[in-house]
């Protein structure tokens, strides 16, 4: 590390200790965003630490409806997004009142809110999930007939392994359809041992090519306990440097450098320091808001992960 990092590093852990924070990242943030927070997860597990944290203060180094999340489960706490830009597009793809209208139309459906969401519209959910328990939780619900929003790529591959109906919001990732069959199909004859592992968030061309279907985290413990030396990892590049850390002799090869999430990259050491500095920006939920989709997240949470 640089000495201006390693300056910029002091400063946060000692602002950090100050302040009573803990720092929270995701597995797609810088690297050096990654080596000095206290935990790097998938979305499940960074809403799981949010919700049991003993902490005044929660840094979270992720995207706003992240961030969000850890309002709604700790709502008396502070939750900094050091960058408030750093938003999900695909969370914007559907608002509360379009999920309104929608479940107008479907008075039979329950609906099921992939946790990339804004809070409004987790208000008006049954229950999230994320892609580590989304097929669990699909199964988990009292209803054969399931409107899933808005992730369309994550909802038709549940849709694969369950007999409900579902019906689909059309959300994507704007990031994850960068990912391209032909690469996979490239880089398995470039490396004909190698296992390739992607998001759900992927198109449905690039899930049919897998070896596995996985969460970010699902994706770091597979790699730990495969005998596989090579893996082809299809999702956002961020995720390549905690691969690489934890498995220094295993290699690592992402699909596509242009699955870059814009957003996750916004969060800066420098904005961390700022945030804790000046104690902004902070999120917070309104407390109706909150309640409803306090019970959305919990109920995911009582489920827990299935990979
Ligand atoms: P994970 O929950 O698998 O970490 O995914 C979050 C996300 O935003 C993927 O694009
Ligand atoms: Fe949203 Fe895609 Fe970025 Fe994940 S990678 S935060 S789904 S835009």
């Amino acid at each position: 590390m640089e000495n201006k990092d390693n300056r910029l590093v002091q400063k946060i852990l000692t602002l950090k200790e100050k302040r009573g924070a803990i720092i929270l990242a995701h597995n797609y943030q810088l690297g050096e965003v990654q080596d000095i927070a206290d935990f790097v997860g998938d979305s499940l597990e960074l809403s799981q630490k949010a919700a049991r944290t003993n902490a005044e203060v929660i840094v979270f180094c992720g995207v706003h409806f992240m961030a969000e999340t850890a309002s709604i489960l700790s709502p008396d706490k502070t939750v900094l997004l050091p960058d408030i830009n750093a938003g999900c597009p695909m969370a914007n793809m559907i608002t509360a009142e379009q999920l309104r209208r929608r479940k107008g139309e479907l008075p039979g459906a329950a609906v099921v809110c992939y946790v990339n969401s804004t809070a409004e519209v987790k208000a008006e959910s049954e229950i999230c999930c994320t892609s580590a328990n989304a097929l669990k939780v699909v199964e988990s619900v009292d209803s054969d007939e399931i409107l899933f929003v808005p992730d369309q790529y994550l909802g038709h591959y549940v849709s694969t392994k369950t007999d409900k109906k579902m019906i689909l919001w059309p959300g994507f990732c704007p990031t994850h359809i960068r990912i391209k069959p032909q690469d996979i199909t490239r880089l398995r004859l470039e490396y004909p041992q190698a296992k390739v592992v992607v998001h759900p968030e992927c198109k449905l061309e690039v899930i049919a090519l897998a070896d596995e279907v996985l969460s970010t985290s699902g994706m770091c413990r597979f790699a730990q306990t495969t005998d596989a030396k090579e893996i082809i990892v299809g999702t956002e590049i961020g995720i390549i440097h905690r691969l690489r850390k934890e498995n220094p002799h295993k290699r690592f090869i992402a699909v596509s450098e242009q699955a870059v999430c814009p957003n996750m990259k916004l969060i800066t050491l420098e904005k961390i320091l700022w945030s804790l500095d000046d104690m902004t920006p902070q999120v917070k939920v309104p407390e109706e808001i909150c309640l409803k989709a306090k019970t959305a997240v919990d109920r995911m949470l009582e489920i827990g992960r299935s990979q």
